[in-house]
């Protein structure tokens, strides 16, 4: 999908499942399984959820729906048979005993009463026949296996894909609310207790003041602080944290000691263990709703996050006769809360840079309080989006957070709107170096131009300049280069040439930092020193002009031959009307765009200038102009099957250094196709229109006199 069409398609309502093609459903599943594993990834092996509950329930669901409709076309890789993420590396793999489930959602009063209605059918019980359920408040935490053998607490791990967890028990075991000994009566041999470990609001709050005192970052919600507490592979660290845990479940055990699932939960309460005090045993469907209800009016006050409720099947032997599907129970469904809301207004919308040059707008919020969490940031996405909702700087606006990072901007209240207020005028300017911020068509980001000269791009931009395939400064990566910024050392590429002159002069020398030493200096300056000489096509890609890669590097270079012709016919092209202009749009694999992001690059007077600092610490070696007189120059010329005499790399490049043009696949544009033995449908395209077909000698000798 193009860009565009991608973001059509996320904002236009999706095409209902029963108006699909097999064709669409298939398509979709694919892009569906892709998206959910990347949010899973996000959000189980980096606690940093992209998106909030609500719109990756809403995939979930549209893939269950698409599944359902279309059953063949299921894929392996579904989204809707896999729970949670692989686990980590640094822990060690549990495998669970008995997996570790995921629950169904049910998001109205009506999909609560079908799940009744199903456990009805699926047990065949009559009307009259009550349906008991244990309802306990859905906590937002991460769930967790604690196994306990003779009483002991043995073995901890965390849920990982619901089939292999990490081992995390001595993470586990700083948590007051796990008894390291089961103490009471009827405690079997062996047990697999499970339950959520969380963080309430007010030690998540401490905890991100202690980390903002500590220059560190900050947590996002009390889920993700909770999930990064616990994988910490120093317990010493998990034992600074508040974690605290709510048993509701067990996975392994010898043997039960009831029949119901409320007398379970007493019996781990007698145990040791904490149990939700809210939990209630409700007889019926009526009374589930009010529980429903009811604490959804008290959820803000609680202390902790919760999403929803999770409604169980009473009766034990009933909970083993449904058993599960796929991935989930039959007899438990988590009736989720809608996301929370709140009113505040927007003091200021500021506009912040990234790495990569994206403007992203943020609006700074009168801190007000979220379910329990205060929030004084959210996101407004992109321009498109704040003119959509017509966000403005003094707005009262209303805002949703859904366990979300940062929550988002839904609505302005506008009867709020103080007179006089305008409409909010993005920067076309970046806020960080002054660059024209331009939008490409079909783009929905604004993105400053600025490049190396801005300073939220710089460290990025510096790390691709010594990267492998642009000036390849061996010991100098992401690390390094950070390091020699903050230092003030490197600001600009030409200060990495003369880094070793000024060595020793601002700060102590390189040398003597910690965790260098002489030869580490030493090596670095000399790899600096051996990336004097380089290539004009890899000095160009190293730039970083946007949409110049190393083809159109390489085609630059090949064009101009030298850094100077190449600056002169750039400059002259500025001028649209110029024959310099009309030159680079006829450069083959150049187009308009390409073209653009190149001359806006040079228009900047400090790009230029950082060529000019460059060109005095360098030696550009001129590229190797086409020989317009060898006999294959300008040719297109496709190689197929296997060479003997070399290999595809060099034989392509010997063609280049010709001239010649290598494309990939023949056309009717192809002058000539090399085919060696075992050649297949391209010699046969060849044949059949009519392209020049020669083999590799007559190639070797084609071009020989001029090779
Ligand atoms: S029962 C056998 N009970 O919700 C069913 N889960 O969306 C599995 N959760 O992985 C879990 N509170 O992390 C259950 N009272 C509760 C829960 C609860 C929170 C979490 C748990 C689970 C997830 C499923």
């Amino acid at each position: 999908m193009s860009r565009r069409a991608k973001a059509k398609a996320a904002t236009e309502a999706p095409t209902a499942v029963t108006d699909l093609t097999p064709a669409q459903a298939a398509a979709e599943l694919a892009r569906l399984a892709k998206e959910i594993a990347a949010h899973d990834r996000a959000y189980f092996e980096k606690a940093a959820p992209l998106v909030s509950d609500a719109a990756y329930d809403a995939l979930k669901a549209r893939n269950a729906a698409i599944e359902a409709a279309f059953p063949a076309l299921v894929r392996a890789d579904t989204p809707s048979r896999r729970v949670g993420a692989p686990a980590a590396q640094g822990f060690a793999k549990v495998a669970h005993r008995r997996p570790m489930l995921s629950l169904d959602n049910a998001f109205t009063d009506e999909e609560v009463a079908e799940f009744i209605a199903r456990i009805r059918r699926f047990l065949a019980l009559p009307e009259s026949e009550p349906v008991a359920l244990v309802a306990e408040p859905k906590i937002d935490g991460l769930s967790a296996s604690l196994r306990y053998e003779k009483g002991t607490f043995v073995l901890g791990a965390t849920r990982g894909d619901g089939a292999v967890g990490e081992d995390v028990t001595p993470n586990l075991r700083t948590i007051a609310d796990i008894p390291a000994r089961l103490e009471g009566r009827g405690i079997p041999d062996v047990i697999e207790v499970r339950g959520e470990v969380y963080m309430r609001h007010d030690d998540f709050a401490e905890l991100n003041a202690a980390q903002a005192k500590a220059g560190k970052p900050l947590f996002a919600n009390p889920r993700n602080s909770a999930a990064g507490s616990l994988r910490q592979l120093d317990a010493t660290i998990t034992a600074t944290r508040q974690l605290r845990f709510f048993a509701y479940g067990w996975g392994e055990a010898s043997a039960l000691p009831a029949s119901t699932q409320w007398e379970v939960l007493q019996k781990l309460e007698s145990w040791g263990f904490v149990v939700n005090p809210r939990a209630r045993r409700c007889a019926d469907l009526a009374a589930a709703l009010a529980f429903y209800r009811a604490l959804e009016a008290e959820r803000a006050d609680l202390g902790y996050d919760i999403d929803g409720v999770v409604y169980k099947v009473d009766r034990l032997d009933w909970q083993e006769r449904l058993g599960m599907v796929s991935r989930a129970p039959r007899w438990a469904t988590a009736h989720k809360f809608p996301a929370e809301k709140a009113q505040t207004v927007v003091e200021k919308i500021d506009v912040q840079v990234g790495r990569s040059g994206t403007l992203t707008p943020v609006a700074h919020l009168k801190p007000v309080t979220v379910g329990g969490v205060v929030v004084s940031r959210a996101t407004l996405h992109n321009e498109d989006e704040i003119e959509r909702k017509d966000v403005r700087e003094g707005d009262t606006v209303v805002i949703q957070r859904a366990g979300d990072v940062i929550p988002q901007v839904l609505s302005v209240v506008s009867e709020k709107r103080p007179k006089r207020s305008k409409p909010y005028a993005f920067p076309t300017k970046c806020p960080e170096c002054g660059s024209h911020a331009v939008r490409e068509e079909g783009e929905a980001a604004r993105r400053c131009t600025g490049g190396l000269i801005c300073p939220a791009q710089a460290i990025e931009r510096l790390r691709h300049f010594v990267s492998r395939d642009a000036f390849d400064v061996e010991g100098l990566g992401e690390k390094q280069i950070e390091l020699l910024w903050e230092k003030e050392l490197v600001r600009e590429p030409s200060d990495i040439f003369t880094l070793r002159a000024r060595d020793g002069k601002k700060h102590p020398p390189i040398a003597e930092w910690d965790g260098w030493g002489e030869t580490s200096a030493r090596n670095l300056f000399a790899a600096i020193d051996a990336r004097r000489a380089i290539a004009l096509d890899h000095l160009i890609y190293a730039l970083g002009i946007r949409h110049v890669g190393q083809a159109t590097a390489r085609l630059l270079a090949r064009t101009y031959g030298t850094l100077d012709a190449l600056l002169e016919a750039l400059t002259a092209a500025q001028d649209e009307s110029s024959a310099a202009h009309a030159e680079l749009l006829a450069i083959e694999g150049i187009g308009p765009k390409v073209a653009a992001a190149i001359l806006e690059f040079l228009a900047e007077r400090r790009n230029r200038a950082l060529i000019e600092h460059l060109k005095r610490e360098l030696e550009v070696a001129a590229a190797a102009k086409p020989a317009t007189d060898s006999p294959v120059a300008g040719k297109t010329v496709v190689f197929t099957g296997t060479l003997e005499k070399m290999t595809r790399a060099e034989a392509k490049a010997r063609a280049e250094a010709l001239g010649a043009k290598v494309a990939g696949s023949v056309s009717a544009k192809t002058d000539i196709v090399i085919a060696g033995p075992g050649a297949g449908s391209k010699l046969k395209q060849a044949t059949a229109l009519g392209v020049t077909v020669v083999d590799e000698d007559g190639w070797l000798r084609l071009i020989g006199g001029a090779g």
